[in-house]
């Protein structure tokens, strides 16, 4: 895979650490915002994750004047309408986002309307649309996973038409991401499970796809390495503050790598598992993973072959011959997958979710073939190849 060309953007500042949160006061104030309203869903708020936050805040002298903890899973038009409308209402002049990715595209949809103007977000859906920088804007992520405190997108359900709306611009992007391990502590374990899985497959399908380049690769192949080290400890012991922090911080570089090359179709089958039978995108990355690897095996043996340090450690790398490094890094991520199921019974099959019929496999497939994703994956894929992929990932 040679480039004549790439392009690497990442403007995003990172704060990390155990006293992450702490630093928010500072942050806000350096670019002169006094009056900050939170986004968020009334689960971060029952699981007290917005207290560090507010007493950062307070006792910096700084008040949050609104918190709006209403979010969907799935927002939406009216959603983003109604917390812009109490946005303007209390004259804020600042959004820190707190929770998954439903309330950080809400934020990042928020921050459209209250900075561009108007009520219908639907107007500013597409690429490049926006043209002036928004209102600040931070993210504190709740889970580690979906990478969204450092991607240029955001969607968002038009529950009039039916439809899911994406937006796509560099001024979505927050002034800061604050990755704080007390966030993710109580995470369940079947959710930090799959969302890491997520961040692993993030990572993996931006080493691999075609839109790959020597910058993003940097920060998959260490996004890897963390997920790999990390996640079976933090599953055994989830109260393990630094193994918190290591998997959040993957979540973060995973996300940085993708957004600035791409994924494939591991998330093209995905999404269309998602709309279709509403399994949690991270689970379906996880089950369908190691089968498009395998997919693509002969196009990508290189770079998945290299995989195998970052996957399994030098020892194992460099026992293994180099002919057979990309069978190990597959093996070594069905093996991970089965650790999964073994601690918190994360499902190994789209069967064994139970939230998925045979029948629906055309359908899903279908759907896949039509996602933005699956452009950018290494080998092209007809109807019958997704159909064969998900039969795979079937039983
Ligand atoms: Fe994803």
């Amino acid at each position: 895979m040679t480039h004549k060309y790439y392009e690497f953007f990442c403007p995003v500042k990172v704060i990390a650490g155990k006293s992450a949160l702490e630093h928010i006061p500072y942050e806000l104030t350096g670019l002169a915002a006094k009056r900050p309203m939170i986004v968020t869903d009334k689960g971060v708020r029952a699981a007290g994750l917005l207290d560090p936050v507010i007493a950062a805040c307070e006792e910096s002298g700084l008040e949050i004047v609104t918190i709006y903890d209403d979010v969907p899973p799935d927002s939406s038009t009216t959603v983003v309408r109604d917390i812009a409308g109490i946005y303007r209402q209390e004259k804020c002049d600042s959004i820190i986002a707190v929770g998954g990715g439903s309330a950080i595209d809400t934020g990042k949809a928020v921050n459209i309307l209250v900075s561009e103007g108007g009520d219908d977000i639907a107007k500013y859906s597409g690429a490049g649309v926006i043209k002036h920088p928004l209102k600040p804007f931070f993210v504190v992520p709740t889970t580690a996973g979906t990478g969204s405190e450092v991607t240029a997108v955001a969607v968002i359900t038009d529950e009039t038409k039916g439809v899911k709306l994406p937006f796509t611009s560099s001024f979505l992007l927050p002034n800061a991401a604050i990755i704080d391990p007390r966030m993710t502590l109580t995470l369940p374990p079947h959710i930090t499970a799959a969302t890491a899985m997520d961040a692993m497959t993030h990572a993996v399908e931006a080493f691999t796809c075609m839109a790959k380049n020597p910058l993003s690769d940097a920060y998959a192949t260490a996004a890897v390495k963390k997920v790999s080290q990390s996640l079976l400890s933090v599953m055994d012991n989830p109260k393990d503050v630094d193994g918190r922090l290591e998997i959040a911080q993957a979540s973060t570089m995973a996300g940085i790598a993708f957004s600035n090359s791409m994924v494939g179709l591991v998330h093209a089958l995905g999404h269309a598992t998602g709309a279709i039978c509403h399994l949690p995108h991270g689970l379906c990355m996880s089950l369908y993973l190691p089968y498009v690897l395998e997919y693509n095996l002969e196009t990508i043996r290189e770079p998945l072959g290299d995989l195998l340090l970052p996957l399994e450690g030098p020892e194992v790398f460099s026992a293994t011959p180099a002919a057979r490094r990309a069978e190990a890094s597959i093996s070594a991520l069905r093996k991970l997958r089965d650790q999964l199921h073994k601690r918190c019974q994360l499902p190994r099959t789209l069967k064994e979710t139970g939230k998925v019929t045979e029948d629906q496999l055309d359908q899903i497939a279908e759907m896949a073939l039509d996602d933005g994703a699956i452009m950018f994956n290494p080998k092209e894929v007809s109807l019958d190849d997704a159909r064969a992929v998900l039969q795979r990932a079937w039983a």
